[in-house]
């Protein structure tokens, strides 16, 4: 059998999903239906300050202040997921970041089916490989991914 090469992506439930828990639920099982695996799963509060330096490519932005207000407004969940193409294959089950566009063009991602606006829009997910060790590295800074990937090739494959 050809080993797997798995890609880690980061990706968050955010506090539109939280606040309706059937949500959290079926964004769950569609993660899992589309065979991803969970490594690692965290439930927090970010603060204001963390959401700045999470989102800091956004600076300035007109919906900046919206998306910091809103990113803070509740707990979220954020998870280490693993596929071999997981970085795209997890931005394309969330669907594009515009909603209104969205539920038209990709009704069926999780975008489509549940997001309210542009901004609460439902999860996150990284966008590169780079970006993705960043952004793993804020939220879970004690995931060693070497030891890791020895771990999985030891039990899974
Ligand atoms: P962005 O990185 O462009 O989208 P994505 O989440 O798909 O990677 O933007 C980050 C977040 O900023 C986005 O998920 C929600 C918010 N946002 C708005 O509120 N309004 C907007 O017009 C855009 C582009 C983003
Ligand atoms: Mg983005």
């Amino acid at each position: 059998m050809a080993k797997r090469q798995l890609q880690l992506t980061l990706a968050i439930l955010k506090p539109d999903v939280t606040s309706r828990p059937h949500i959290v639920q079926e964004i769950r099982n569609m993660i899992l239906e589309n065979n991803f695996y969970f490594i690692r799963s965290q439930n927090l509060q970010m603060s204001q300050h963390q959401i700045r330096t999470f989102y800091k490519e956004h600076e300035g932005k007109f919906f900046h202040n919206r998306l910091v207000n809103f990113m803070s407004s509740g707990r979220i969940w954020t998870h280490i997921l693993a596929k071999e193409n997981a970085i795209k294959d997890w931005r394309n089950l969330m669907g594009p970041t515009k909603v209104f566009k969205t539920v038209h063009d990709e009704p069926d991602s999780i975008r489509g089916r549940f997001g309210l606006t542009d901004t609460r829009n439902c999860t996150h997910g990284s966008d590169s490989e780079e970006t993705a060790r960043r952004e793993i590295k804020l939220f879970f800074p004690d995931f060693n991914e070497e030891s890791w990937r020895q771990l999985d090739e030891q039990f899974y494959i």
